[in-house]
């Protein structure tokens, strides 16, 4: 998979891909990310990318000239699956969505600022609106970083337990049943004693349970 990332802040988006799974992932040859800086794609001295919007009113607007360019160039050099814009009116990303993602080749991600797009790049050229939730960020990028490691993490090989991004929460609509690790016992505190016992069964059975009265308590939407 490759993901190219237009964005105006590419400092910003640096460090999700500098530590950890998706470090590794990238080092393992399983995703390649690119960050575009916007300014790059500006003919104007200033390298202005954003401009006051007509009809007056608070706020800046990026303009569609260096994002079309942008996009130009890189669509000239492969196909794209997806143009994704970042936006807090967009759908909302689930794991669903997180999961169709993951299969695509490559993955443009556009990175909204200050008020906003010049809707014309959102008529005309992007394909799908994502909003990480019911909460305004200053800029898309930290969706967009959300957005990469919810996708890159269920590309295959990624995760070195393929079958642990299959049992994480929501991935078949139940949240996942509590977790524990040494020591057995800590200040009184102890470990559910039929972790302990080895039965293979058995705790399936228990953790199946837990998963589903965890659902319920906390999110009885997800049981429909
Ligand atoms: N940009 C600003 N707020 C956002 C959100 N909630 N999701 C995605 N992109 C955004």
């Amino acid at each position: 998979m490759r993901i190219d990332i237009i964005t105006v802040l590419p400092e910003l988006l640096r460090s999700p891909f500098e530590a950890s799974i998706l470090k590794r992932a990238i080092e393992k040859g399983l995703v390649e990310v690119h960050l575009h800086n916007l300014r790059d794609y500006t003919n104007n001295s200033y390298n202005q990318v954003d401009d006051y919007q007509f009809g007056g009113g608070a706020g800046m607007v990026l303009m569609i000239e260096p994002i079309d360019k942008c996009i130009d160039k890189l669509k000239s050099e492969r196909h794209y699956d997806e143009l994704i814009y970042m936006t807090p009116d967009g759908e909302t990303l689930n794991q669903k969505m997180a999961n169709q993602l993951s299969l695509k080749e490559n993955l443009i991600i556009l990175c909204g600022h200050y008020k906003g797009v010049d809707q014309r790049v959102r008529d005309w050229l992007i394909t799908k609106e994502i909003s990480i939730g019911d909460y305004v960020l200053s800029g898309g990028e930290l969706g967009a970083a959300v957005l990469c490691d919810c996708i890159i993490r269920l590309i295959p090989g990624v995760l070195s337990n393929e079958t642990s991004a299959l049992t994480d929460s929501f991935q078949d609509d139940l949240l996942a049943p509590p977790v524990y690790t040494r020591p057995a016992e800590y200040k009184g505190m102890r470990v559910p004693e039929i972790l302990l016992g080895g039965h293979t069964a058995k705790i399936e059975a228990w953790r199946e349970e837990e998963a589903y009265k965890r659902t319920e308590e906390r999110r009885p939407d997800l049981l429909g």
